[in-house]
């Protein structure tokens, strides 16, 4: 299983993590419940701190908040020393809530409104990633009402598809996202840059997609991207100085996954942006990262209650659990598989093939097919490790299902740090209340 690193089995054959008993939390904060460890989530943030540092002076690692953000986590991140890469007004704004210093945030989206880019603009963020034409002339025209000139960097799809799921592949020609280079739109939108008084082109960012293993595709990437980093010296004079190579670094979602080390990550984002600045002719920009998945994926897990067990002889068990869709949607949108255990019996024999079913009105709702646990019952506590990463982000209301609370544990304390949502709060937006 591929658990926090703190957790263990303790005396009771309980599942502990964080110096807490998986079966206590439940009992304090009710099912479903994600729980985050705090050891975990910070080991991934020096990882990547010092696995960037051993190799450079010059980086900056930015916290990719989508796979999971909140006040705690940002003070986190903030504590942690890594920049914060945020996506929407929401984001930002949770940033901002969070007293995060909003100079080191970095605004992403394809289509950022006039609202967001004045809250971003207003609480001073450090560089908007600029996506399309239609956002480079909105963003100088806002800026200029406000007197600024506000630093940005240039996102370019460098026409690179890394083995993963399609639906986060992100560097290819036929993308929604950022200006393509084949065809030369990249090239357009810096001279287009390089002419707008109140915008100030820093650099060049590329996420070419998520969940990725083979580190080939990043050196791809690199290699393109520093060929149109020098085209850029040549035809208009910039120098680049900043280089942006996203996120995408895989996890372990199962035992069995063999994703790179952060280490080799780094040794590859670098040493293949140094090679190619040589074999170019041109400086070394500063490096910057955007890790989000591996950074709290496997800090991670979420305990379910099991409910209703049907046998159908021959033919499968459902196992149906008190959650499912609305907390994590990774099975049903990508086929994501997850592994699964009894957090209050972890040392029982696994004998029991089931299918792990959540308790939502669709089919297609099933958190884990085909697996081995102790035979389940009714009462008790399943866990799926590795969904601290785009699960409770995803998570929605589905079948009015209050989402999650979200428990920070470390050395055996937890502290809430999202609460659950109670059934008012599912009613909070409705008009006609009585
Ligand atoms: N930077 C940018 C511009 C991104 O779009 C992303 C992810 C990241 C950084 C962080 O990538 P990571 O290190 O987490 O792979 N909901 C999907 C993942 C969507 C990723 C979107 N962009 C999932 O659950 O797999």
């Amino acid at each position: 299983m591929v658990l926090p690193i703190t957790s263990k089995v303790n005396s009771k054959g309980h599942l502990e993590i964080g110096g807490c008993d998986a079966v206590e939390l439940v009992k304090e904060h009710g099912t479903p419940l994600f729980v985050m460890d705090e050891e975990t989530i910070r080991g991934q943030c020096r990882a990547y701190m010092g696995a960037f540092a051993g190799k450079t002076d010059d980086f900056e690692v930015i916290y990719a908040s989508k796979a999971f953000i909140s006040v705690a986590m940002c003070r986190l991140v903030q504590e942690e020393g890594l920049s914060l890469d945020v996506m929407s007004g929401g984001e930002l704004y949770t940033a901002i809530k969070a007293g995060f210093p909003v100079a080191k945030a970095f605004f992403h989206g394809n289509n950022k409104t006039p609202a967001e880019l004045n809250l971003a603009l207003e609480h001073g963020v450090g560089r908007i990633v600029v996506d399309g034409f239609h956002e480079l002339e909105l963003l100088d025209k806002i800026a200029a009402e406000k007197g600024m000139s506000q630093d940005i960097l240039l996102r370019i799809t460098p026409g690179i598809k890394p083995q993963t799921h399609n639906f986060i592949q992100t560097g290819q020609l036929d993308s929604k996202f950022g200006f393509g280079l084949q065809d030369g739109l990249a090239m357009s939108a810096v001279k287009k840059a390089l002419t707008l008084g109140n915008i100030n082109l820093k650099g060049i960012h590329a996420h070419i997609g998520s969940q990725i293993f083979e580190l080939g595709s990043f050196a791809k990437a690199i290699e393109i991207i520093m060929g149109f980093v020098r085209d850029i010296k040549e035809e208009t004079g910039f120098v680049v100085g900043e280089l942006n190579t996203g996120g995408g670094l895989g996890i372990k979602y199962k035992a069995v996954d063999e994703p790179s080390t952060i280490e080799e990550y780094a040794s590859v984002i670098v040493d293949g942006v140094k090679e190619q600045a040589a074999h170019f002719g041109i400086p070394v920009p500063r490096i910057m990262v955007e890790p989000g998945r591996s950074i709290v994926a496997n800090a991670g897990i979420t305990l379910y209650t099991v409910g209703t067990i049907k046998d159908i002889p021959g033919i499968r068990t459902y196992v149906s659990v008190d959650g499912g869709m609305s907390d994590n949607l990774r099975p049903m949108l990508y086929g994501a598989v997850y592994e699964a255990l009894l957090a209050n019996r972890v040392d029982d024999e696994a004998h029991a093939l089931v299918t792990v079913a959540g308790k939502h009105c669709e089919s297609g709702d099933i958190l884990v097919r085909d697996t081995m646990l102790p035979y389940p019952k009714a009462g008790d506590i399943l866990c799926t490790p590795a969904t601290g990463a785009y699960g409770y982000m995803m998570a929605n209301n589905y079948n009015r299902q209050p989402r999650p609370p979200v428990v920070m544990v470390k050395a055996g304390s937890a502290r809430v740090i999202v609460r659950g949502e109670t059934l008012d709060d599912l009613v909070r937006l409705d008009t006609g209340l009585q």
